[in-house]
């Protein structure tokens, strides 16, 4: 029998997890039940809020609760993979936030255990449902930009830490800085626009320039912080790709930096015909008069802007799944293999 409506359990009420329960309460179809928070005072606080019924400190109370249909998981990262493993595991669909794991091999047997289960497994890539990048993917589908052979990919903060002492920065608990945090946010736009994951070799370079010496702190998360820990995550990455194609893809990600603009964020797409960016939203070519900078409308979105109502409708067969788990999987091993190469000085191989 077809599902009408399904139970949610939310894992971690910190910065993002707030906003996993207010998008899922958007949806008529979807109920929050319960969540899940290690710091009882926050825990109770947000269940209070979002008046959800059930509060738990262990996250395997609601992996056994049979009235549980999805998992969400907006924990640290390094709990990312194991949490995701054991709720597919027990049945459950899962939102996993990104990066969807601290290390490719994770990942993949996550990805595995979807597949086995046949659950809905989609990573928190919430920039593809952006307008922007919806109109421009469907600009490329039509042949407006004709072949796009090369695009740079940045995301770039003058002074954005999210909290030096916090889990973000100690690679224990994040795997890495920037380049998973923010890293994982263009690189799979930009991936997703070119319509390739596949990469054949990679060389980076990472650097902590900033947050060692209690520069660059921004004010995002509401995890605990211990300035005693030492920052030992990057706050600064390149990187150069090579996809299967032949295509190139140009990454650059930082947490704090100086740089004219406070934040820089966006795709910009090299095209033969044209070229086009995501921020601002447009579209660069030759017309009768000379070189035209054109600013484009947005076009109607194809799925649902908000990834969680997305989810349901996925689940209720109304859209298809915009985030795939393969895709989340191959941008992983790329960012994987950016730490490699800054690890030994060489280009990393990937098949
Ligand atoms: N998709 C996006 O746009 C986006 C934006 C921000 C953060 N994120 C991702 O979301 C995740 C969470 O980030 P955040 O900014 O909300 O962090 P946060 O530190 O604000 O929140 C994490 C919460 O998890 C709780 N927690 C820790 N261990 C737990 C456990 N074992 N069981 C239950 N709760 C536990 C903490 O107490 C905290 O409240 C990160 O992986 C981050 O990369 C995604």
């Amino acid at each position: 029998m077809k599902r009408t409506t399904f139970n949610v359990a939310v894992i971690g009420a910190g910065a993002i997890g707030r906003y996993h329960i207010e998008s899922f309460q958007q949806h008529p179809a979807a109920r929050v039940v319960a969540l899940v928070e290690t710091n009882a005072e926050r825990g109770r606080e947000a269940a209070e809020h979002y008046d959800i019924p059930d509060l738990f400190a262990d996250y395997r109370e609601v992996l056994k609760r049979a009235d549980v249909d999805i998992v969400s998981i907006a924990l640290p990262n390094y709990l990312h993979a194991p949490v995701a493993l054991a709720a597919l595991k027990a049945g459950k669909h899962v939102m996993l936030d990104k990066p969807m794991a601290t290390d490719a091999r994770a990942a993949a047997r996550v990805v595995a255990e979807a597949k086995r289960r046949r659950r809905l497994l989609m990573v928190g890539q919430n920039q593809r449902f952006t307008p922007a990048v919806q109109t421009l993917k469907q600009l490329v589908e039509r042949g407006v930009l004709g072949e796009v052979y090369h695009a740079k990919a940045q995301w770039l903060r003058r002074s954005g830490i999210p909290r030096i002492g916090s889990w973000f920065t100690q690679k224990e608990f994040a795997g890495g800085g920037c380049t998973y945090d923010i890293g994982a946010h263009v690189l799979d736009q930009t991936l997703y626009l070119m319509g390739e994951f596949a990469a054949t070799a990679v060389s980076g370079q990472t650097y902590a320039k900033f947050g060692p010496r209690g520069r660059g702190d921004g004010a995002w998360g509401q995890s605990e912080i211990d300035p005693g820990r030492p920052f030992d995550v990057e706050d600064l990455s390149v990187a150069f790709i090579r996809l299967r194609s032949g295509r190139t893809v140009l990454l650059e990600t930082s947490w704090a930096a100086h740089q004219p603009k406070p934040d820089v964020n966006g795709t910009q797409l090299f095209g033969t015909e044209a070229g086009a960016t995501t921020n601002p939203l447009q579209l660069f070519r030759p017309g009768r008069r000379g070189y035209r900078v054109e600013k484009i409308r947005p076009l109607p979105p194809r799925v649902n802007p908000d990834r969680m109502v997305h989810f349901i409708n996925v689940l209720l067969g109304r859209e298809e799944p915009h985030v795939r788990p393969e895709e989340s999987l191959a941008v992983q091993r790329i960012l994987d293999a950016i730490y490699r190469s800054a690890a030994t000085g060489r280009e990393v191989r990937l098949r």
